[in-house]
């Protein structure tokens, strides 16, 4: 008898890029989840069942069992530490960069003080400063990071960057390329143990090259 399996989907723009690929798979909710209210949905594959939830809860439902497997960011992973996680899958959906950004000239307006950073990636910061060995007062904000520089909150930003817009929108500039994000499918590790077959069938769903879990 197949083991139930509980699948933690990113609200949002990720679920919006997952619900194509779940259809791909013939993976079909009870009710459309990007429509209805409910956070529980069974679907048509006998243990399956999903859940959403906000996107930076995914790796805590997942590190703590919650959830078998889940759908993330790669930046929510990368700011959730990630070590208590397997990785086995990236999804190549909602791809976009983590980047530093701010006004023209902006990494260097602030002479011999910290530069001021707004952020709400605030551990990922804190990790890509102190790789520079540049000192920083991190800002956490939890979004429209691109207006802490046009009021004098922050020197530079760290967010996601995809078409730009918002940046150019806002007279700002990319700097640097932090990492590449896109949505990547997680796993407990207890339950990769429990219900390795399950898990290892589903990993081969998304992706028929992965060839599951070894
Ligand atoms: P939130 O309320 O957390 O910002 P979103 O619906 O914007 O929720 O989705 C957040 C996730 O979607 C991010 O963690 C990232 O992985 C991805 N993402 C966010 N912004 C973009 C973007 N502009 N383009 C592509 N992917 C994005
Ligand atoms: C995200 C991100 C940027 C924007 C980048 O914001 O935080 O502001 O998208 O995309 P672009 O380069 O294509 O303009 P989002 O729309 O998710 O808003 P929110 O998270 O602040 O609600
Ligand atoms: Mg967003």
């Amino acid at each position: 008898m197949s083991r139930q399996i509980t699948l933690a989907l990113s609200k949002g723009r990720i679920l919006e890029a997952t619900l194509p690929l779940l259809a791909a798979a013939g993976i079909e909710p009870e009710v459309d989840p990007g429509k209805s209210r409910k956070l529980v949905f069974e679907t048509n594959r006998p243990g399956l069942r999903l859940l959403v939830i906000r996107a930076s809860d995914v790796p805590t439902f997942v590190a703590y069992g919650a959830a078998d497997i889940g759908i993330s960011g790669k930046d929510v992973l990368i700011e959730h530490g990630g070590a208590d996680l397997y990785e086995p899958l990236d999804l190549g959906i909602a791809c976009c960069k983590l980047m530093t950004a701010g006004l023209p000239g902006a990494m260097d307006a602030a002479g011999h003080r910290p530069l001021r950073v707004a952020t709400k990636y605030v551990e990922t910061t804190r990790a890509y400063f102190s790789r520079l060995g540049r000192q920083v007062e991190i800002i956490k904000l939890y979004g429209s990071m691109e207006l802490a520089p046009l009021v004098g909150l922050a020197d530079v930003i760290v967010d996601l960057v995809d078409t730009g817009n918002t940046l150019r929108a806002n007279g700002l500039e990319p700097f640097e390329v932090i990492e590449d994000i896109s949505a990547r499918l997680v796993v407990n590790k207890a339950a990769q143990k429990m219900k390795h077959a399950e898990i290892g069938e589903l990993i081969e769903l998304f992706d028929p090259a992965a060839g599951g879990l070894s």
